[in-house]
């Protein structure tokens, strides 16, 4: 089986796989002839693939075997321990750590929360909808998936409203895992990722000062857990909710033009009865495009796993785009059905402690957008090829053109 794994096509993690969109075959493939699979040598050392979907979940609910704390190298293929951001945030930690710091942002997000995000929300979305040329090509992550994810995390951190343009780059930078180990670029990113720090930190300072707010940095500012927090775990704090939140979304709004290319019937069908719809829909863009295609676990210990003997210290990628497919649990698995019934299975927000904490805000956002798109009797044809970014970790767009026509006026 280890022969399998070691030749170069099965090596998943290629940044060109992920930029060609042409992973597919070689995961179906892991799936049926070695789901739990070691690729000896890759870009980011040797690493376990675990594909299928059954798999994953057994190792996400043991999180003592498999950790995912930056001490070992962190959450994502890379090991974030060798460069100058480490990224200590919430989301690389084990217990007891985590689920502090987790329940002390936890009702930024909760669902009373949300609905009072709502309105605030559709107006936004309406707004950036009824701005967009008709019948001209314009770019679709630019127009639409940047400006309202941006316009909702500023909302989120009560960020100033006229710096928000900077929150993408910042995020941008924090989430590029795939430079690997290359001097320049990542001293770049460290660069960017200060100056979000220091920028935060002002405004944070602000926070402490004043009586405590329902926004996300005056909760942290005044949370006994969070209260002086050394400099990477403030950065890791800040960082991942400006990426959880920027590039995940933005890459759901954007995957949904692709679905609803591919499959126009199901739209018309989503068109006809949003109100029944349109949170089906969403559910099954976020699974299918899977924003987050990997999270990474260490092996705390030596452990037989599925047959396989796994080292302590071995790294573990769990393949959620894999398992979104996995045939045995969503039959037809690439087809865009927003009427599936077991949708919200999927592991796009993973699974266990550790599961995403901004699902439901996801969801919203998505949802808000197909329901207004739906209104407006919105066409969105792709117009030429999609540039897709060239990375195992952000599964995305960076360029998604498009024309629209829409009915309603
Ligand atoms: C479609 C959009 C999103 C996707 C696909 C996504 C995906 C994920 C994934 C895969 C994880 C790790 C789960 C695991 O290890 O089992 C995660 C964790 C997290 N996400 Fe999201 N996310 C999205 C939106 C958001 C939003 C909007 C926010 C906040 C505003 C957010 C905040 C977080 C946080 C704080 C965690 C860490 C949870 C923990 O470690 O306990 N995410 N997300």
């Amino acid at each position: 089986m280890a022969t399998l794994a070691a030749k170069p096509e099965l090596d998943v993690s290629r940044a060109e796989l992920w930029k060609a969109n042409s992973w597919r075959p070689l995961f179906e493939k892991l799936r049926s002839d070695d789901p739990v699979s070691y690729c000896p040598d890759s870009f980011f050392g040797p690493y376990w693939s675990i594909t299928r979907y059954d798999d994953v979940i057994a190792v996400e609910s043991d999180a003592e075997t498999f950790s995912s704390s930056w001490e070992h190298g962190g959450i994502v293929i890379f090991d974030m321990q060798d460069t100058g951001v480490q990224l200590r945030m919430f989301i690389a930690m084990d217990e007891p750590e985590h689920t502090e710091k987790r329940k002390a942002i936890a009702p930024a997000v909760a669902p009373t929360q949300i609905q009072k995000l709502a309105g605030a929300l559709r107006q936004r979305t309406a707004e950036v909808l009824d701005s967009l040329p008709v019948g001209k090509e314009f770019d679709w992550v630019h127009s639409v998936s940047i400006p309202l994810t941006t316009a909702m995390i500023a909302t989120l951190f009560d960020f100033p409203w006229e710096e928000r343009h900077k929150l993408p780059v910042w995020s941008d930078w924090a989430a590029k895992i795939d430079i690997g180990p290359d001097p320049q670029l990542n001293a770049e990113r460290e660069r960017h990722v200060f100056e979000m720090a220091s920028r935060f930190k002002e405004i944070y300072d602000e926070r402490r000062a004043a009586p405590p707010k329902g926004d996300l940095l005056s909760m942290m500012a005044h949370s006994e857990y969070y209260g002086d927090m050394d400099e990477q775990r403030f950065i890791g704090a800040i960082a991942l909710l400006l990426v959880g939140g920027n590039d995940t979304t933005r890459n759901s709004m954007s995957g949904l033009i692709d679905q609803i290319n591919r499959f126009p019937d199901a739209w018309a069908k989503v068109k006809a009865d949003p109100e029944k719809l349109a949170s089906g829909a969403a559910t099954e863009t976020i699974r299918l495009q899977t924003p987050i295609a990997h999270m990474r676990r260490t092996a705390t210990r030596d452990v037989e796993f599925k047959g396989k003997q796994i080292r302590k210290g071995d790294k573990v990628v769990l393949w959620y785009n894999s398992a979104n497919r996995d045939e045995s649990v969503f039959p037809d698995a690439d087809r865009w059905n927003p009427e599936r019934e077991n949708a919200r299975r999927h592991l796009s927000f993973g699974y266990g402690i550790h599961r995403c904490l901004g699902a439901r805000l996801a969801e919203l956002q998505v949802a808000t957008l197909i329901e207004e798109m739906a209104k407006r009797d919105m066409e969105v044809k792709i117009a030429g090829e999609p540039e897709r970014l060239a990375s195992c970790f952000t599964n995305g767009f960076e360029h998604l053109n498009v024309i629209m026509s829409r009915t309603d006026v």
